[in-house]
């Protein structure tokens, strides 16, 4: 049999809350939709953090009480804070997920407190979250390097690694939110953190600043991770993190596992397609390297 890989679509979330004009909402909604009729089962779909800080989230409550849910796909929100949580819980969420920092400078521009206080408060989170019955996410960001500090030591995101999994999350993503990591960077870290965690508990999120995200991608299935964090069309980036770009894209992550024969059951044309809904709105940055013309698969 054909090994699986689990694909965690970003777009909506990640995507779009690093575009500079505000995407409308129902162009959100189309989105997802789209989506998951391509075939995607994990859609993360908004994030309920401050309007302040990120306006270009500020409708999650729309997109998620007017999506038509597609049974069996996954639509989880990005929480800071039990503020955000409070709204999301009302709009019949199933999963969450949180998101410490890997270094100190980041967590203080991201989400203005330590590492630590970060870890106390996604926790009282995940506390009330498990208990409500959800699913909780982490995410650990800048896990090779910070914009702020430079180089981060694996250790230290092994460190926090273990601790999500013991606040109850069922995965950890392992975001180089900067796109700094190289195969061998990530093959350092991932050496650390797999002392600490089994591969089906961990998952990668790369941005593809320097063109590495599939060969560091190999690098990491080949410790045995099976889901693969990624977003349409190649959008995304973070606004606090300087030169943060756009995340693997999802069309170029599919086409890579077509060649390696794994089954993804996602239809990639109309995957292509659900990217060129921004055509006529010019909002996107399109890095996906696949266009439907020039299929050859
Ligand atoms: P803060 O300003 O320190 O918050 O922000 P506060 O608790 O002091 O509250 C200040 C005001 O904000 C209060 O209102 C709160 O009610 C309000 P006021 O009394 O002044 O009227 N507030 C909220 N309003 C709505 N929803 C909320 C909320 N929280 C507070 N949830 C905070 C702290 C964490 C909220 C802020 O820093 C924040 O929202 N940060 C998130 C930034 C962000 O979204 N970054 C992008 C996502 S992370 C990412 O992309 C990386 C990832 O992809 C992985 C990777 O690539 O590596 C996940
Ligand atoms: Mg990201």
């Amino acid at each position: 049999t054909l090994p699986e890989i689990r694909i965690y679509e970003v777009g909506p979330r990640d995507g779009l809350q690093n575009e500079s004009k505000f995407v409308p909402t129902n162009i959100k909604i189309e989105l997802i939709h789209k989506l998951a009729a391509a075939g995607i089962r994990n859609i993360e779909s908004a994030s309920f953090v401050s309007p302040k800080w990120v306006k270009q989230m500020s409708d999650g409550m729309e997109v998620m009480n007017n999506i038509i849910r597609t049974p069996g796909v996954n639509y989880p929100v990005l929480i800071p804070n039990l503020k955000g949580y409070e709204t999301a819980i009302k709009c019949n969420i199933e999963e969450i997920a949180i998101f410490p920092a890997g270094s100190e400078g980041f967590s203080q521009k991201n989400l203005n407190c330590s590492v630590e206080e970060g870890l106390k408060r996604f926790k009282e989170v995940a506390v009330q979250a498990l208990k409500d019955g959800l699913r909780v996410r982490g995410y650990i960001s800048c896990v090779v390097g910070c914009p702020y500090d430079g180089p981060v030591n694996p250790k230290s995101i092994a460190k926090i690694t273990e601790e999500l999994l013991e606040i109850g999350c069922y995965e950890v993503s392992l975001g180089d939110t900067i796109g700094v990591g190289t195969a061998g960077s990530v093959q350092r870290l991932l050496r650390e953190v797999l002392m600490v965690a089994k591969p089906e508990n961990l998952a990668l999120h790369f941005h593809d600043t320097y063109g590495q995200g599939l060969s560091n991608l190999l690098a990491g299935l080949e410790f045995g991770i099976k889901t693969v964090d990624s977003s349409i069309s190649g959008l995304g980036g973070c606004p606090y993190a300087r030169g943060a770009t756009g995340n693997l894209a999802t069309e170029d992550l599919v086409y890579f596992l077509y060649g390696l024969g794994v089954n993804t059951n996602i239809d990639l044309v109309k995957l292509i397609e659900a990217g060129h809904i921004f055509d006529p709105y010019k909002i996107a940055k399109m890095n996906a390297v696949i266009k439907t013309e020039k299929l050859n698969i």
